[in-house]
C-alpha cells in the first residue's frame, strides 16, 4: 500500500470510530433537540454544522428537505439503493425509528444557502439549461424537471426534494448514477426513467442551471405536488 492510502485509511477508520459513538451514545426513545445538536456531529463535519451544504465542495445540502426524502435516502445508503461507503458505514446499524428522528431534525432546519456556483458556462447552454427544466422537451417526452420539483424547484411533500443549494458536480454526479443504475429510489423509479433520455450536454446544461440559482424566497417545499405528476414516481404517492 501507498503512504497515502494507508494514511488515509488510518484516518477513514479513525473518524468512523468516532462517528460511531457519537450516533450510538442514543437514547433512540426520546432525543431532546439539543442532544441531536451533538448527535449528529458526525453528520455535520460533512455536510455542514447545520445540513446547509458547503461552499465548495461535493457535499449536499440536506437541510429543509422533505423529511420523509432524507429517511428514503438513509434507507438507501443503509440497504444499498444509494453507494458511499463512507455514510453506509455509519448508518449500518441504525434502527429505522432513529432514521426517522435524524431525518426530522435536518428536515425542520432552515440555515442560509451555500454559494451559488460560479465559472465559466456560455449564456446558450444556461438557456438551454432553464428551458428543459421549466419546459421539459415534449418531442422527446422529456417532461419538465419543474412539474416535479415545484415552479419554486423548493420540492414537495413527502417525497420529492427541492433542487436550489446544490452543485453542479452533485447534480451531473446523482443524474450519473441513475442514468447507469447505481441509485433507485423506490419503484417506480421516475428518475430513473427521466435521467436515461438525458444526454450529457443536457446534464451540464441542467445542472449548471440550477446550481447558478439565487435562493428562494420562501425555500419550503410545497406542503403536496400541485397536479397529477407526469410519470408515476414511488416515492411521491398520489
Ligand atoms: C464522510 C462525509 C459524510 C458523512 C460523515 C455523512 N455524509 Fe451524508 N453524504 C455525503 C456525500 C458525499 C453524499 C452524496 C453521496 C452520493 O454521491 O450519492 C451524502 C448524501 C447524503 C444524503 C442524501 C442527500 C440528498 O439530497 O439526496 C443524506 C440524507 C445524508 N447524506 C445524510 C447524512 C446523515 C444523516 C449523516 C450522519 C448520520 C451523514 N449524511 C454523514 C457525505 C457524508
Ligand atoms: C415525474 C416527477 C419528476 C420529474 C419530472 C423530475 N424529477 Fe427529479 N426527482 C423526483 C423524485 C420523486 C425524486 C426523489 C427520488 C428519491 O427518493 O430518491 C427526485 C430526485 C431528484 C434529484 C436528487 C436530489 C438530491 O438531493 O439528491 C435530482 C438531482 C433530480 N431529481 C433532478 C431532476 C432534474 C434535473 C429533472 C429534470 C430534467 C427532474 N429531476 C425531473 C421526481 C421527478
Amino acid at each position: 500500500m501507498h503512504r497515502r492510502t494507508i494514511e488515509s485509511s488510518i484516518l477513514f477508520v479513525a473518524f468512523t470510530t468516532w462517528a460511531c459513538t457519537t450516533l450510538a451514545a442514543t437514547d433512540a426513545d426520546a432525543p431532546m433537540p439539543s442532544a441531536m445538536d451533538q448527535r449528529v456531529r458526525a453528520c455535520t463535519s460533512c455536510h455542514g454544522v447545520q445540513g446547509q451544504g458547503r461552499d465548495n465542495d461535493y457535499f449536499p445540502r440536506i437541510a429543509g428537505k422533505p423529511a420523509d426524502y432524507l429517511f428514503n435516502q438513509l434507507i438507501a445508503f443503509r440497504d444499498g439503493g444509494r453507494t458511499y461507503p463512507p455514510m453506509g458505514y455509519l448508518i449500518a446499524f441504525l434502527p429505522d425509528d432513529y432514521l426517522h428522528k435524524i431525518s426530522e431534525y435536518f428536515a425542520n432546519l432552515q440555515p442560509p444557502y451555500p454559494n451559488a456556483d460560479t465559472g465559466n458556462i456560455s449564456p446558450a447552454v444556461l438557456q438551454y439549461g432553464e428551458r428543459l427544466v421549466t419546459h421539459g422537451d415534449p418531442a422527446r417526452k422529456l417532461p419538465a424537471c419543474a412539474a416535479c420539483h415545484g415552479a419554486r424547484l423548493t420540492g414537495a411533500q413527502p417525497g420529492i426534494p427541492g433542487l436550489l443549494g446544490l452543485h453542479a458536480s452533485y447534480i451531473a454526479g446523482q443524474m450519473g448514477t441513475w442514468r447507469s443504475g447505481t441509485r433507485h429510489a423506490v419503484a417506480p423509479d421516475c428518475m430513473h426513467a427521466i435521467a436515461v433520455k438525458l444526454t450529457d450536454k443536457d446534464i451540464t446544461a441542467v445542472s449548471s442551471w440550477l446550481a447558478r440559482q439565487p435562493r428562494p424566497d420562501d425555500p419550503r417545499p410545497a406542503s403536496s405536488s400541485d397536479g397529477t405528476l407526469p410519470l408515476a414516481c414511488g416515492s411521491q404517492p398520489q
